[in-house]
């Protein structure tokens, strides 16, 4: 059964940054969008670069490797060069923490597949 792991505290994110948590020695991209906590893998797509430390551009993160864009309320990628989808993970905030939903058996985060909504 899955369960959910608190992440990071919500006093540590601020409206437009992006944020490193972590959980079992995994390192997690934390921010907010239009209003909505959005959590991925902190790894780029591409290359693995630590999207943590990339830019926010409006509801988009840009990765500095290879100026990949990918837009956090889909995960898609939305730039020039077309790279596979960020790995967003199943969320909620509760008690003032961000946690994130995993299977408790390997550690592993369950993958989000839902967009946020405009
Ligand atoms: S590592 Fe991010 S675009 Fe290449």
């Amino acid at each position: 059964m899955q369960e959910y792991r608190r992440l990071i505290s919500m006093s540590e994110l601020t409206s437009d940054g992006l944020f490193r948590g972590m959980l079992h020695q995994q390192p997690y991209l934390v921010t907010i969008v239009k209003g909505a906590v959005v959590v991925a893998m902190d790894r780029c797509p591409h290359a693995d670069f630590p999207l943590s430390s990339a830019r926010r551009d409006g509801d988009c993160v840009v990765c500095p490797m290879h100026n990949g864009v990918f837009d956090l309320t889909t995960g898609d990628s939305v730039g020039t060069r077309k790279f596979n989808p960020l790995c967003r993970v199943v969320s909620r905030v509760t008690d003032g923490y961000v946690e994130i939903l995993v299977d408790p058996a390997s550690s592993e985060p369950v993958r989000s597949a839902t967009a946020i909504e405009a």
